[in-house]
């Protein structure tokens, strides 16, 4: 995509450019979806319309909604830089940098997991398949 821009156009105009170029990449970066092997670092949240469910820079996960807190891990202060890792055993974990500080208990097997944020602001692990053909290549 090329845009022309003259030396007369004013800086804000510019800006202006510059963020409408910017945003749709950011935007399209969130995700409601956070599937096993996936890091959701201190900072970062999943997105689903009004709700977001943000692994906070204080080391707590919190499901908000329209701004409103609507649950949390009560973690807040175990750690600077916490992240929550969505485990291939299914164990979704909030790890501190030494070591785990919250975890839903879930290791039930090597599998392809998926923490959801539905559309109804539940929050959950999905994985487990009801049936496969049996012809998926070893993961290590
Ligand atoms: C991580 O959490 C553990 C348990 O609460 C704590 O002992 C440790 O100091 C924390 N580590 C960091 C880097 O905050």
């Amino acid at each position: 995509m090329a845009i022309a821009i003259s030396i007369h156009t004013p800086p804000l105009v510019l800006l202006l450019a510059t963020l409408t170029l910017l945003l749709p990449t950011t935007f399209s970066a969130s995700s409601n979806i956070l599937l096993s092997g996936g890091f959701l670092t201190a900072g970062r949240s999943l997105q689903y319309n009004g709700y977001a469910l943000a692994m906070q820079k204080d080391c707590n996960l919190v499901l908000y909604d329209a701004g409103y807190e609507v649950w949390s891990t009560g973690t807040a202060g175990m750690g600077k830089k916490c992240y929550l890792y969505m485990q291939g055993d299914g164990n979704l974990v909030i790890r501190n940098g030494t070591g785990p500080v919250w975890s839903t208990g879930t290791s039930i097997g090597v599998g392809q997991y998926a923490l959801v944020l539905k559309p109804n602001r539940d929050v959950v692990i999905l994985g487990g398949a009801v049936w496969a053909a049996r012809t998926g290549l070893a993961v290590t």
